[in-house]
């Protein structure tokens, strides 16, 4: 595996692979890297010639409240795991090489999708997620970017800037990655107790309660207001429990088909995220 925390250098070797006419395949990643994040180098190592990954905690998506300093840095554990999984470049990018003059001002936002939902709490987090997802795909160029669809409003978010940017880039979103209980896999899973962790699965059994009394009786408010209390009954703190189009995640048309039911709680110290799509005849 190629290690590069400069883009230049980087930039040489892709060059020579796209010379050769391999297909890349990219990655972003914050690392603390766990099962799920693995999935998706698999996924692109099953969709291109070469798997370039990055590990980059980008400040501009950290809100005041929320501790940029603290998130786990695991650097030589991530380059471990993402050898084994036979990632072929590591890129880890400084601080300067994303954000040369320390405060950006050129930022990339999507507003429709930045502002609902996980962005309607926290404020300026997706213009973040833009803004370096960009810088990353310029220093990177893949032919394919790989995605988790756990993160399915970032997933949207990203797919609609790199469309609305021209990016010649493919947004491939993999599915989520969960343990036996239907947790989904999650670097926030480490900030549960063992008593919290015993509990967490029921944040997936209400979304397929939700997604199975919506197919059967349609009545969204209903069901997404049972599951908010059954969550506060576990001992969770909700911050939304939704019904949205799967394509634009607005409130669905009369009639729409394609729907995703979204849910962010909190258990303990941890923010938890899950979606699930279903499909209405
Ligand atoms: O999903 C993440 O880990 C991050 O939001 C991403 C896409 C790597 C951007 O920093």
């Amino acid at each position: 595996m190629h290690r590069f925390n400069e883009p230049v250098a980087m930039r040489e070797l892709l060059r020579e692979w796209r010379i050769q006419r391999l297909k890349i395949a990219f990655v972003p990643t914050m690392g603390n890297l766990h099962e799920g994040h693995i999935s998706l180098i698999e996924r692109a190592r099953s969709l291109a010639d070469r798997v370039v990954a990055s590990v980059f905690v980008n400040p501009t998506q950290f809100g005041p409240s929320e501790d940029y300093a603290a998130y786990p840095r695991t650097l030589e554990r991530d380059a471990g795991f993402l050898q084994a999984a036979g990632t072929d470049v590591l890129f880890t990018p400084t601080i300067a090489s994303i954000y040369p003059f320390g405060e950006t001002e050129a930022w990339v936002d999507v507003p429709s999708l930045s502002g609902i939902l996980c962005g309607a709490v926290r404020p300026g987090h997706f213009r973040g997620v833009a803004t370096v997802v960009a810088r990353l795909f310029n220093h990177v160029a893949p032919d394919v970017a790989v995605f988790g669809e756990k993160d399915f409003q970032q997933l949207l978010l990203i797919r609609r800037m790199t469309v609305d940017l021209g990016f010649p880039i493919e947004i491939v979103g993999a599915p989520t990655a969960r343990d036996a209980d239907g947790l989904a896999l999650s670097s926030r899973n480490q900030y549960l107790s063992a008593d919290e962790r015993h509990r967490a699965g029921a944040i997936y059994r209400a979304l397929k309660g939700v997604a199975a009394g919506v197919l059967a009786d349609g009545n969204i408010p209903a069901h997404t207001a049972s599951a908010t209390a059954a969550l506060e009954a576990d001992g969770f703190r909700p911050d939304y429990v939704e019904v949205r189009s799967a394509l634009t995640l607005q409130p669905p048309a009369p009639g729409e088909q394609a729907l995703v039911v979204l849910a962010a709680a909190w258990l303990g110290r941890a923010r938890l995220i899950d979606n699930l799509r279903f499909t209405r005849s």
